[in-house]
């Protein structure tokens, strides 16, 4: 285990049997669909490349650069869109990945930019979500694990741009914030 993390919360075997139960539920909801995947950087790219390469359908895949965070561990509720342009998803059906669901102003936010880009259908993805009263965006189509309300690294998830590529979700010593 790295020095830094004070314990494992989800270790790297139960992520990957979690990724094939959510990869079957994909492939059956957007079977015979062309499909865009969206996924948000950089927090979902090992979660993208680890549930996609599960799924066996033809798929777009583009990734949008959106910060939320800024570095901190507490959400700063504002959502900046990052890329000069924006993947082209006019009349697509979206599956919009991202690696947690926090205060849901992220996959609200997008959400929204989705559908003013023209989507027909997005549905939503996340490997974590914060068991927590939301005020906005309650639930994604597709949940691989609920937590509690604690800030988490690993697994694609950040503490000032380290631990990303841990490959199992922890919770960082005091000493390490
Ligand atoms: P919201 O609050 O918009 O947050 O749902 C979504 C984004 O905030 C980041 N986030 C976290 N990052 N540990 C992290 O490393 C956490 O516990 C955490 N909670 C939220 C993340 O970038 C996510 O996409």
């Amino acid at each position: 285990m790295h020095q830094d993390i004070e314990k494992v919360l989800i270790d790297e075997g139960i992520i990957q049997k979690r990724l094939d139960v959510l990869a079957g539920k994909v492939a059956d909801d957007f079977e015979g669909k062309p499909m865009v995947v969206v996924a948000l950087l950089k927090g979902a790219v090992l979660f993208t490349a680890d549930l996609l390469r599960r799924v066996a359908l033809p798929m777009q895949i583009e990734f949008l650069n959106v910060a939320s965070y800024h570095g901190c561990t507490e959400s700063s509720g504002v959502v900046s869109f990052l890329d000069e342009t924006l993947p082209d998803v006019e009349g697509k059906v979206v599956l919009l990945l991202d690696d947690i669901l926090d205060t849901g102003r992220t996959l609200e936010a997008v959400m929204k930019k989705l559908e003013q880009q023209g989507a027909c259908e997005v549905k939503t993805c996340v490997l974590l979500a914060k068991d927590i009263e939301r005020e906005v965006f309650k639930e994604a189509d597709y949940t691989g694990f609920m937590i509690g309300d604690e800030f988490v690294v690993g697994y694609g998830l950040d503490y000032q741009g380290l631990y990303r590529n841990l490959p199992y979700v922890g919770v960082l010593k005091d000493s390490a914030l």
